[in-house]
């Protein structure tokens, strides 16, 4: 029975295989398996860049090469088994010699298993309280208090009371540990090539602690259905080297200074929007207007909304055309947006978005 099935399946393969159809998928899954392969994979968790997204990847592939050798030798005592013990030709009817177990067997495939399974549990043990291990105190940490909301982010730093959206900006080997929370639903915070993914839930608040170990640009995801615009709710993280012009350090003082003054007839007809047609009821800009109690319900400060790459939690890049397209209907951008239609003028959204870009 065996043989004929090996023998029919054997024979589909080399028709299969044989065939024109296979002529055509086969490059097509060469192709798939290529794309796979390529570098351009933005939020690999295999690929990491900070320590916390390094202790995943480090048990994912512990977990893959010891499962892999597993299935391996079990696959492999089953298939020499069932070719050495089938029936063959010639062999009579009667049955094979029965017995009833073996006890050495049965502890030893008993024992084994669960010994990898002790030594798997410690290690994993191991693996998740290093990830929550507090940083100590006497290193530089940068702590940010995280607020999911519908739908963007909010980074209150605690040191310099820096506040932005959507774009983190940490220091490359500098300790980071954020403190994440929410105003309103449930949201996860997952930046993959960096730190693992932590929910921010309403009423809580629960660290997630890291380390960059490389500056560039990481693209990470709310990990959590949040409502309408889950899938637009974009995070960037900006890990800035520690000297240079592009420094943290310098990225800070930046953040510090109070917003820029409208230089051009349009920046100041645009400040004027900003100030009388409801822009300011919901959103700081330093020097300008500030909300003197930042509830839980307004936007995102302003003072330096220009020097972000993104908008609107990284649905659109950041220039004037994309701000005007913002400002004047924000929820054809972003489904069921909180943030009021006002309806602007095509004038009054030009202004307003010339006047924003220029807050560098
Ligand atoms: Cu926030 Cu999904």
């Amino acid at each position: 029975m065996f043989r004929k099935t090996t023998k029919q399946l054997s024979d589909w393969l080399i028709a299969a295989t044989s065939s024109r159809s296979f002529a055509l998928l086969a490059p097509i899954a060469v192709a798939l398996l290529l794309g796979a392969c390529s570098s351009n994979h933005p939020r690999d968790t295999l690929n990491p860049a900070g320590d916390g997204a390094q202790i995943s990847a480090w048990f994912f592939w512990l977990y893959m090469i010891l499962d892999t050798v597993i299935f391996a030798i079990v696959v492999g005592a089953l298939t020499i088994a069932l070719l050495k013990f089938s029936k063959k030709k010639g062999d009579d009817d009667s049955l094979p010699p029965q017995n009833h177990g073996n006890m050495k067997l049965e502890v030893i495939w008993t024992v084994i298993p669960t010994l990898i399974l002790v030594v798997l549990g410690v290690i994993t043990i191991g693996g998740v309280f290093k990830l929550a291990e507090k940083p100590a105190e006497e290193q530089k940490v940068i702590e940010v208090d995280v607020t999911g909301k519908q739908w963007w982010w909010e980074f209150d730093y605690r040191d310099s009371k820096i506040s932005t959206a959507n774009e983190l900006h940490v220091e490359e080997g500098t300790q980071v540990a954020l403190h994440l929370t929410s105003a309103d639903v449930i949201h996860a915070f997952w930046v993959p090539r960096v730190s693992g993914k932590r929910d921010a839930t309403p009423g809580r608040s629960y660290p997630l602690y890291f380390k960059p170990f490389e500056k560039g640009e990481f693209v990470g995801q709310c990990a959590e259905l949040c409502g309408a615009s889950h899938a637009r709710m974009g995070i960037k993280m900006i890990v800035h080297p520690v000297k240079g012009a592009d420094s943290y350090d310098n990225w800070v003082k930046g953040q510090l200074a109070q917003a820029a003054a409208p230089t051009t007839a349009l920046q100041k007809a645009g400040k004027k929007v900003f100030e009388t047609k409801g822009c300011a009821s919901c959103h700081t800009i330093r020097g300008v207007k500030e909300l003197s109690q930042r509830s839980r319900t307004t936007g995102p400060d302003l003072t330096h909304v220009g020097s972000r790459t993104t908008i609107a939690a990284l649905a659109l890049t950041n220039n004037e055309e994309n701000l005007a397209k913002w400002v004047k209907n924000p929820q054809s951008v972003k489904e069921a947006a909180l943030m009021t239609n006002l309806n602007l003028s095509d004038a009054d959204a030009k202004a307003v978005a010339a006047y924003l870009f220029s807050l560098k």
